[in-house]
């Protein structure tokens, strides 16, 4: 019997809607995870998902030296861990953040279930229901989640492109606290920005730390992309400055996403309870999962490894603002990254880019629209265009259907006067036969 074969018993009414906790009011499927179906037919071209190309890994190096392991340690590495990390990774953690100029004691350090799960236990041990998250504009979707999750208030800061800009965040924190509002605490991601591909600068970082300090406001830098730097070394980071910083690593862009390994450094105190909620959440990070990365990091050359992923990300992100500027009509604006995964455009005045997926979608292209990157309804001009994981001659096919798709939102405009949500024809581009890669 195959599983079509089974009949299905269940039906769209919920029986249970009375019974859910009232945080699950705020969790929504991810703008990305709702576009993943769609934007993995092979037809459409997707500058949608952040997904990290792992394809150049040196996969039969790493799979015998991951059997070695197993045959020498398995008993251990198969075990039941510490709630805290295992101690041979947070120690070569150490050697992985000093790249970006971070001293600190291995002890300071959890290991997560990816920086996803460091984001989780810090919202959780830090906030109540109403209490507010400042986060910097736009903010990574996966962030927005967690906070609405644990029915957090997130109060978006300005941003500029040398990142979050200080004096609106002075303006903010003193505007949430007449309010008689408990910030919590600043989320940000100085390195290339999910989604905008913003960097901030070295002296915003000091400058946002030091308004955060003053005004009593954690400051929580999150930073899975900071060794993915595409043009110069990376600035150093936030908590290179500060050790009173929160701060957000992750193995997911620099070695591989499916181990699910990333950590937070915190001061101490707060590292203590991240154990205890660590330990309530998962009992103990993924043992295996800790031990394969180490014994990565020890046995390959994880550094080169990186360098072969900046030349490949690089390559990619060249042929995509090559392809901006060749397509895109008058009107429309982008970022140029230093590094990361993501640009993001702003399209011609009265455009609105939720509006223009489903016409993205039958053009074969897909995008995220930058409302998913706010809580509060902002980024309707916006789209998030990821150059990670489709090859340097997909991301120029892609960028041509996106680019054609914004023409025919203008010409609409142009035609009724305001945006028009009426279907267009598919777009059918002269090139080399079907598009099935
Ligand atoms: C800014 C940012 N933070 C955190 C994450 C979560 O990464 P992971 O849980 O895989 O470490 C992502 C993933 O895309 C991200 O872009």
């Amino acid at each position: 019997m195959t599983v079509t074969d089974h009949p299905r018993y269940d039906t769209r009414l919920d029986r249970y809607v009375d019974s859910y906790a009232q945080r699950t009011n705020g969790m929504r499927v991810s703008a990305v995870r709702a576009l993943f179906a769609v934007a993995n037919r092979p037809e459409i071209v997707s500058l949608a998902g952040g997904m990290p190309n792992i394809k150049d890994l040196p996969l039969g190096d790493i799979a015998d030296s991951m059997a070695e392991m197993i045959r020498t340690r398995g008993t251990q590495v198969m075990q039941y861990g510490s709630g805290q990390g295992e101690p041979e990774l947070r120690e070569q953690i150490l050697d992985v953040m000093a790249l970006e100029g971070i001293v600190a004691h291995p002890d300071d350090l959890v290991i997560t279930a990816g920086s996803q799960q460091g984001l989780d236990l810090v919202t959780r041990i830090f906030c109540d229901p109403g209490d507010v998250v400042l986060a910097e504009s736009p903010s990574y979707v996966g962030a927005l989640g967690t906070f609405l999750s644990y029915q957090v208030e997130v109060v978006h800061v300005p941003s500029d492109d040398q990142g979050l800009d200080p004096v609106a965040l002075v303006e903010t924190i003193a505007r949430v606290k007449a309010a008689g509002k408990r910030i919590k605490f600043l989320y940000t991601i100085p390195n290339y920005n999910n989604p905008s591909g913003v960097t901030q600068s070295a002296r915003r970082r000091l400058d946002i730390v030091a308004a955060c300090r003053a005004a009593g406001v954690l400051v929580v830098e999150d930073n899975p992309y900071g060794l993915l730097a595409l043009d110069a070394e990376p600035i150093p980071a936030m908590r290179s400055a500060a050790d009173d910083v929160i701060y957000l690593g992750s193995f997911s862009k620099t070695f591989a996403p499916g181990f699910r390994v990333g950590w937070v450094l915190a001061p101490h105190a707060v590292r203590e309870k991240l154990v205890l909620a660590q330990e309530s959440a998962t009992l103990c990070p993924p043992v295996f999962s800790q031990f394969a990365i180490s014994n990565y990091l020890a046995n390959h050359d994880w550094k080169g490894q990186v360098v072969v992923f900046r030349d490949m990300y690089r390559g990619r992100r060249d042929a995509m603002l090559s392809a901006l500027e060749e397509e895109m009509p008058p009107g429309t604006s982008w970022t140029r990254p230093a590094g990361g995964f993501f640009v993001w455009v702003t399209l011609p005045e009265g455009l609105d880019s939720q509006a223009m997926l489903p016409r993205g979608v039958d053009a074969r292209v897909a995008f995220v629209p930058g409302s998913a990157f706010y809580a509060d309804g902002q980024g309707a001009r916006n789209v998030r265009l990821s150059f990670c994981f489709p090859p340097a001659e997909r991301i120029e096919v892609g960028v041509q259907r996106f680019a054609e798709v914004v023409r025919r939102e203008l010409d609409m405009m142009d035609i009724f006067g305001v945006h028009s949500p009426a279907p267009i024809e598919p777009h059918r581009p002269a090139g080399p036969g079907p598009d099935l890669s």
